[in-house]
């Protein structure tokens, strides 16, 4: 059952790729909240996915743009715009590490695959927001979601240079959140999620153990993509207006734990 939160509110959805990813996850949450949305992937992984099968579900128009593509992002926004007039929110759900995918241990990186990694993880991002920021895309008191992991602030070994993307990522929420916030009271914030079973999430070396590992030690136990939809609804909502440039904790208390008995 929905609450109307989004009631009237337009949003461009990034990632979703099959009915596991957390973007999935939002494209439903928003929509079933009153929201109109677009979605948009990778060329590549829009001819893979079964996205097309949830953009009629959603009546939700589908356009490709590979996020380290600038061209391709342009046209995302400008047509998005047109479409709606402005836009009121985005989800950025977008990572890929060659050198995680490829096996590479963090010791033995290949910086060809490290600057794929950070283009397409974290200056994505930059890239979304300096986009609309110059188009002037975003209506006044819009909200920008990026999602994250805690292997920002500590280390995971199995994560790799993720690591270092995701770091990145947090510093563009709170570096544009502040030029975005002067010029239009745009909020950009980050999501920390917890471990999740999605086609990124497994790609990660170790990804059972750290899953069950945080979901024992979480008080209220891991958060799944259906509660992180249902967080980001909220961070999309009128009812969080002054909430920005914050790295957002998701993961049931596990952020805050030392250790349990
Ligand atoms: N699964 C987890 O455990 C977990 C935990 C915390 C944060 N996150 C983050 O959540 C986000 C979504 O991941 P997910 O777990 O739903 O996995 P997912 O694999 O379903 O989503 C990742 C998406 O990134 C897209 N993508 C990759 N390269 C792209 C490119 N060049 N241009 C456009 N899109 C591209 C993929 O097509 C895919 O849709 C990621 O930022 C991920 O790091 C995931």
């Amino acid at each position: 059952m929905g609450y109307n939160l989004l009631k009237g509110k337009k949003g461009i959805i990034f990632g979703a790729l099959d009915e596991r990813s957390i973007a999935w996850k939002v494209a439903e949450k928003v929509v079933e909240e009153g929201a109109e949305i677009v979605l948009t992937n990778a060329p590549v992984a829009l001819r893979m996915g079964g996205i097309k099968e949830l953009g009629d579900r959603l009546n939700a128009e589908i356009i490709p743009a590979d996020v380290t593509v600038m061209e391709d992002l342009e046209n995302l926004i400008s047509t998005a715009k047109q479409k709606f007039g402005g836009i009121d929110f985005i989800l950025h759900s977008v990572g890929m590490s060659p050198n995680v995918r490829k096996g590479r241990s963090y010791t033995d990186l290949n910086y060809d695959f490290f600057h794929k990694t950070v283009d397409i993880s974290a200056m994505s991002l930059h890239r979304v927001l300096q986009t609309c920021y110059k188009q002037d895309a975003l209506n006044d008191w819009a909200s920008v979601v990026a999602l994250t992991y805690i292997a920002a602030q500590r280390t995971y070994t199995g994560y790799g240079d993720m690591a270092e993307a995701k770091a990145m990522l947090e510093s563009i929420a709170r570096s544009f959140g502040h030029h975005y916030g002067m010029k239009k009271k745009v909020r950009v914030n980050t999501v920390s999620q917890s471990p999740t079973v999605t086609t990124a999430g497994s790609g990660v070396a170790g990804f059972d153990d750290f899953i069950n590992n945080a979901d024992k030690l979480s008080p209220l136990g891991n958060a799944t993509a259906e509660e992180c939809a249902e967080y980001c609804v909220t961070l999309f909502s009128d009812l969080t207006r002054k909430v920005t440039m914050q790295n957002l904790f998701h993961d049931g208390g596990y952020s805050s734990m030392g250790a349990a008995d």
